[in-house]
């Protein structure tokens, strides 16, 4: 028998048909059927504007993000651009408070509790996001675009089993029969390897240990095959041995459904272990994208990003170095000149004349600081 795929498609081994006509890869398994769509159903999918194997997951062009508070306008996110190929895992890190959840949030129309202004462009899938239109956004979420939530304990309503969480999740996306939606959702959980899917589905999240609610909210996130996961902090809440679990975990989500990434963390080292590509982001600005690997090699050239390494725990007698000072604050940081000027040891006169303009110093190596102009 051959199963003809009904939206949501079922999670198979190999993932959605978006993510599958995005890569390229074999299309999803049902049962012993491989159902491999067509062109016109991956287009329907995906959208015209993008043949499979070709484009970006995510791409953002010079978003900008702006907070009105009374009479004064002030900018959290400066001309930031990022792009997430299919299953690529893209890193974005910082220290607290230069703008990564704000960049996220306002591509998804989740920027809640201020006045903001968005400006910029960006594609999800070749389709462009509208960051206004807050029920194109709802819908995108979670069917497109899953998030994992930062805290997995308190992401679940206590006198609710896992099976109602799952439930309502799917229900705000398609309209499938609940017994469909329960093989989706035991299928995910059995993605993250938990055990017996249907007893967890069946229990209370009390009953439940930490590190199975954290896959089970990652599996909820996970359960509508999205092209792109967005895990926001995905380890902060939880203790050091449950950390590479949960890291792990999102990083065997690319094989297992296809999906591509977008890790965002304080915590250089983590985001290291797991991610393709990093975005250092201070300040408001993407200051630096390079590759993992040339960032291991020792290639990044932004003395913010060079301070970051030097300061991430390292098995090693290395002396850790801490970043003197501390992060502007967002009305110390306005203004068109480099915000890592006060903390700067490189600097010089003319870097405070410098507008902040990118310099591609190699292949997807781009550097926001005036020293890499000589590169350039
Ligand atoms: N709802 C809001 N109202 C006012 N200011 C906000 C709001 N949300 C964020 N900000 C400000 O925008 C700036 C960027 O915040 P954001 O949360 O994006 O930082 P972050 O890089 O995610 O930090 P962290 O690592 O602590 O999560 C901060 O100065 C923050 O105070
Ligand atoms: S532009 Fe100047 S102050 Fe800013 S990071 Fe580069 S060297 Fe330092
Ligand atoms: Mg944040």
């Amino acid at each position: 028998m051959t199963l003809r795929p009904s939206y949501p498609y079922p999670i198979g081994e190999t993932g959605s048909p978006e993510a599958a006509a995005l890569t390229g890869q074999p299309l999803a398994l049902t049962g012993a059927t491989m159902v491999v769509p067509t062109l016109e159903e991956a287009e329907e999918a995906i959208g015209p504007e993008l043949r499979p194997g070709q484009g970006n997951v995510l791409s953002v062009k010079a978003l900008s993000v702006d907070l009105l508070e009374r009479s004064d306008r002030l900018t959290v996110v400066r001309e930031a651009s990022l792009e997430i190929g299919p299953r690529e895992i893209v890193g974005l890190i910082g220290e607290s408070g230069g703008g990564k959840s704000v960049f996220w949030r306002s591509l998804f129309g989740l920027l809640r509790g201020a006045n903001w202004r968005v400006a910029g462009e960006a594609f999800l899938m070749g389709k462009p996001l509208n960051f206004t239109d807050e029920e194109a956004s709802r819908k995108s979420r979670g069917r497109e675009v899953g998030i994992v939530p930062q805290d997995p304990m308190g992401s679940f309503d206590p006198v609710r089993t896992i099976w109602n969480h799952f439930l309502e999740t799917a229900q705000a996306h398609v309209d499938i029969p609940a017994q469909e939606i329960r093989a989706m959702a035991e299928d995910s959980l059995a993605k993250l390897y938990v055990d017996n899917p249907g007893r967890i589905l069946d229990s209370y999240p009390f009953q439940c240990s930490g590190g199975t609610l954290q896959r089970a909210m990652v599996a909820i996130s996970a359960m509508l095959g999205p092209a792109l996961l967005i895990a926001d902090e995905p380890t902060t809440s939880v203790d050091v041995t449950v950390r590479l679990e949960v890291l792990s975990l999102l990083k065997s989500l690319r094989e297992r459904i296809g999906t591509s990434l977008l890790l965002i963390s304080h915590d250089l080292k983590a985001v290291m272990s797991v991610a393709d590509e990093l975005n250092v982001m201070y300040g408001g600005y993407i200051v630096e994208r390079i590759k993992t690997g040339d960032l291991v090699a020792g290639k990044a050239q932004h003395p913010y990003a060079k301070k970051l390494i030097k300061a991430r725990p390292r098995f090693s007698r290395e002396r850790l170095e801490s970043i003197p000072g501390a992060p502007p604050s967002l009305r110390e940081r306005q203004g068109e000149r480099c915000p890592f000027l006060p903390r700067c040891d490189q600097s010089r006169p003319s870097c405070s004349d410098y507008a902040m303009e990118a310099f591609r110093v190699g292949q997807g190596h781009f550097v926001r600081c005036l020293l890499a102009k000589g590169e350039a």
